[in-house]
């Protein structure tokens, strides 16, 4: 679709797109591993209209949804915003007015890459609306500008597990790419989002108690279990995928930040699941397994154990996600 090419400038030109959640780091892949979750999704509507006058004060965000009492509306501090003022930037798009609807559905703050979701959405609708048929780095690229209002800095695991779905790794070094492995039938999880007050920019907070030097060792241990993890996604092995999700290096320091994380992790693996970690920055955790029946029962483990902390949370069960898609363009 051409802009105005009917030469209607009074009606807006809209794309709605939807990217769904997302798990990040999978244990011994910080910043590298994604993986997209089809349990919940963000949807976003991109609207467009030419102006006669260019202006840089082009751009408004109505949010929506479950979740909206939560995101600031404010461009300069909104995941979406960012992503659209960059593009508008880059492609000097000052002369059209930009009207962003957001339907937020996945918790913000909690580690299921909400701002991904919103972020994604974003960038492909803006692409798909100018038909800028921009290639998969480059929309990664914008799209990871949005992480910027939560995390203070670019990381591509959860946008790109929000994107391309099922399993991604991210290699950054020394330029950006993405390597997608679809994940194999049997693989299902199950995501625990405790029911506390996290702070805003959370991930920024939860990445600036991180150390700043890793004793060598720990990085052998780390790739070790990083290299086995992709050789598992890679055989279609949930086995393999499961025993590789160990961490020697985040989740010492960010477990801290989960009220009960040891005795809910072990009573998870006692009771079946065949690996536990923290999802992204928590304070979500998530536990893989092989049987729907196993990640019913330990849906319940995790809510008997946060009852006995005191605490509520809310399950979900998933597959991987299949990645973002275009709902409709007009
Ligand atoms: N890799 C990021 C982090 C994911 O762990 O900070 C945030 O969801």
């Amino acid at each position: 679709m051409k802009l105005n090419q009917n030469g209607n400038e009074s009606n807006y030109e809209e794309c709605t797109a939807s990217a769904s959640a997302s798990t990040a780091n999978l244990g011994p892949g910080y910043d590298i591993f994604g993986l997209g979750l089809d349990v919940l999704e963000d949807i976003v509507t991109v609207k467009i209209k030419k102006r006669a006058v260019k202006s840089k004060n082009n751009l408004k965000i109505i949010i929506k949804g479950d979740e909206a009492e939560s995101i600031p509306k404010k461009p300069e501090a909104n995941t979406s915003g960012l992503v659209a003022k960059k593009m508008i930037a880059e492609y000097n798009l000052y002369n059209y007015n930009f009207l962003i609807e957001i339907e937020k559905n996945i918790p913000a703050g909690y580690g299921m890459g909400s701002s991904a979701a919103s972020a994604v959405a974003t960038a492909v609708s803006i692409d798909s609306l100018f038909e800028f048929n921009l290639d998969q780095i480059k929309l990664m690229e914008y799209s990871a500008e949005g992480e910027l209002a939560s995390a203070g800095v670019k990381h591509y695991d959860n946008i790109s597990g929000a994107h391309f779905g099922n399993f991604v790794i991210v290699k950054t070094y020394p330029k950006l790419d993405f390597i997608n492995i679809k994940s194999p039938k049997e693989l299902i999880l199950v995501v625990c989002v405790p029911t506390i007050n996290v702070p805003k920019k959370k991930t920024e907070i939860s990445r600036a108690v991180l150390p700043k030097k890793i004793p060598l060792q720990n990085i052998v241990y780390n790739m070790s279990n990083a290299c086995s993890l992709v050789a598992g996604f890679y055989k279609g092995d949930v086995q393999m995928i499961c025993d590789s999700i160990n961490d020697c290096i985040i989740e010492p320091y960010r477990k801290k930040m989960i009220p009960g994380y040891d005795i809910i992790k072990n009573a998870c693996l006692q009771e079946g699941a065949m690996a536990f970690t923290i999802s992204g920055a928590g304070p979500s955790t998530i536990a893989f397994m092989n049987t729907k029946k196993t990640a019913l029962h330990i849906s319940k483990v995790m809510r008997e154990e946060h009852e006995k902390l005191g605490i509520g949370c809310k399950t979900f069960l998933t597959k991987p996600s299949s990645g973002s898609r275009i709902l409709s363009l007009k």
